[in-house]
């Protein structure tokens, strides 16, 4: 009787986890607008209104994903500004500041649930939604 009673919880729990964990693309969308648009554009083609003005231009994020892989770690390294490695210019804004709050569980790729602030959590999953 125990062991249906243990997974029983374990389900509940992680039940729980899936329904607070990954934000939805629309909370992700109003803070790429607010945050991203001036240059990155309103649908993250990287045609804002501030684009022209940087060399190289705002990334179009609408192609980020690669063989079929939309790159989670590295999107989420290159917003909070931990990790620019292979960025060709340095215009990119750091968001690590404006991005601290309550955390969710994302996956990144690997399998392990990353404790990652929400707020990057939901501009992570509207950039995947955008994919072509
Ligand atoms: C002030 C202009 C500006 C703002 C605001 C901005 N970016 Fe960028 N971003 C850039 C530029 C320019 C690049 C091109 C890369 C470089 O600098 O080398 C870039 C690159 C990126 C990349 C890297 C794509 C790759 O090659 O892997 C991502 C992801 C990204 N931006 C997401 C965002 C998100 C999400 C926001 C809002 C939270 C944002 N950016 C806000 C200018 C901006």
């Amino acid at each position: 009787m125990r062991i249906p009673l243990i997974c029983l919880g374990l389900a509940g729990t992680l039940l729980a986890c899936t329904e607070v964990s990954m934000p939805e693309p629309d909370e992700g969308q109003q803070l790429f607008a607010a945050n991203c648009a001036q240059c990155h554009g309103p649908t993250g083609q990287g045609d804002g209104p501030w684009a022209s003005s940087f060399s190289p231009k705002p990334t179009d994020l609408t192609k980020l994903t690669r063989d079929g892989v939309f790159p989670r770690a590295r999107v989420l390294s290159v917003i909070d500004g931990y990790d620019r490695t292979g960025l060709p210019g340095k215009e990119m804004p750091e968001f690590g500041l404006l991005l601290e709050g309550d955390t969710v569980p994302v996956d990144v790729g690997d399998g392990v649930l990353t404790p990652t602030p929400r707020p990057l959590a939901a501009l992570m999953a509207y950039l995947e939604s955008i994919q072509e």
